[in-house]
């Protein structure tokens, strides 16, 4: 343990200066270890998706935070593209810089704050598309949240998304990628690519600059793991156009209708509206409290989302598992290993958005390890395995 986090202390000031004395991309494009040598993903147990990286403990979507989820046994990496003025893809959550960067201290930038409708929302700030990439990179990031570790503020740089799909391709197993197309509807408005191309296509074009395609589970998804994650249901359809790779719809709290077709939360997680949107995508992603309501801090009575979903062979990623008791609802007893066994063991989901990457991982080793055996691609072998166990439980 202390050896593990020695190591990742100094592999984050190393980084540190790197990110500080350098604007260029720091890994090198493309990468040079994608040769299908390596450990490949799990998919015997739910998903462990690292929500814009270990952002629970460094600053959300930066290369550290995505290279400490790694570290600590994700299985994808989470993150939200939107654009520069320049149009270049960005990791960064919020249409606005205001909350995780130290834009507030660049006095250069004070002119550059707008007001914007953002879905229905008159909001001011200081937004992604009146930057370009060269002035974003002069910017660092830092915590969202006060009561989440603070050292690593100021350190990091925003990163683009060839630069977060390098971390993926340069792991030292394989670690899919779970890139969100994000707000697509206001990055269309403000931002303009040459031959009236949109967002949208700029996205998949990256994703198959990078090599990844194929359906879920084929052989090209099984090297180059990726979901494209949206709230989206035209900016879905409009990418399963143009790439086969598995596509995630994204839904909101239930007050809060779609972005794109102002569809309500009851419309779009109806029987007809999952059987609809089954041709596009391969699973949702609610908000677990939706899944299941939350009244004064305790759980009620689960909804039948997860049962109709798997009914129309959907998946269901719910978002987002945090550890801070201020996020654990009573019934879990401040305990964030018996919120995970709760979802797994009793809800049943397909995957958990995380912002501790390195708990959920702890949890499933313990009470679902891979056997040595599950690891590598020796299916035969597997195979022999499966056969032992099942005469194994009938001697039993
Ligand atoms: C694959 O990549 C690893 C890590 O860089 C390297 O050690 C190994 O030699 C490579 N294998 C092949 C077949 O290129
Ligand atoms: C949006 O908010 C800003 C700042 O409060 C204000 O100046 C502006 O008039 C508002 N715009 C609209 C359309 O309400
Ligand atoms: C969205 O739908 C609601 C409810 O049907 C309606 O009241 C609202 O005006 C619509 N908004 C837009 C922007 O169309």
């Amino acid at each position: 343990m202390a050896l593990t986090s020695n190591a990742g202390y100094v592999l984050l000031i190393y980084l540190s200066l790197i990110l500080v004395s350098t604007a260029r991309p720091i890994y090198p494009l493309p990468s040079k270890t994608s040769n299908g040598s390596r450990q490949p993903l799990q998919t015997s147990r739910p998903y462990n998706i690292a929500h814009r990286g270990s952002n629970g403990e460094i600053p959300e979507e930066t290369a550290a935070a995505y290279m400490r989820a790694i570290e600590e046994g994700t299985d994808f990496i989470e993150t939200d593209i939107l654009s520069s003025k320049d149009g270049v893809l960005i990791c960064f959550h919020d249409v606005t810089l205001d909350d995780t960067t130290d834009i507030a201290e660049h006095k250069e930038f004070t002119n550059r704050k707008r007001s914007y409708d953002v879905q229905g929302v008159n909001t001011t700030g200081f937004f992604t598309v009146d930057f370009t990439l060269k002035e974003l990179k002069t910017l660092r990031v830092k915590q969202r949240y006060a009561f989440r570790d603070q050292q690593y503020n100021g350190k990091f740089s925003i990163i683009t998304f060839e630069e977060f799909i390098s971390i993926a391709l340069d792991a030292p197993r394989v670690v899919g990628i779970y890139p969100e197309m994000k707000n697509p509807v206001f990055i269309n408005q403000h931002v303009k690519w040459p031959g009236g191309k949109r967002f949208e296509d700029k996205f998949v074009e990256t994703l198959k600059k990078y090599g990844y395609k194929g359906s879920y589970m084929s052989k090209d998804w099984l090297k180059q793991p990726v979901f494209i994650q949206s709230f989206a249901p035209t900016s879905l359809v409009y990418a399963s156009d143009l790439i086969d790779s598995p596509k995630i719809f994204l839904i909101d709290d239930v007050t809060i209708p779609t972005q794109d077709t102002n569809q309500s939360y009851w419309e779009i997680t109806s029987d007809a509206y999952l059987d609809y949107i089954k041709d596009y995508v391969v699973g949702i992603g609610p908000w677990k409290d939706t899944v299941v309501p939350v009244v004064n801090n305790y759980l009620q009575t689960p909804t039948d989302l997860v049962a109709r979903a798997h009914s129309h062979n959907l998946q269901v990623h719910p978002y987002t598992y945090r550890n801070e008791e201020m996020f654990l609802h009573f019934n879990f007893h401040q305990d964030p290993y018996e919120e995970y066994d709760y979802w797994i063991n009793k809800i049943g989901v397909d995957g958990l958005f995380t912002d501790f990457t390195g708990s959920l991982h702890n949890f499933l080793e313990w009470t679902s390890p891979l056997s040595k055996n599950n690891i590598g691609d020796d299916s035969a072998t597997k195979l022999l395995n499966k056969i032992a166990s099942l005469v194994a439980s009938y001697k039993n």
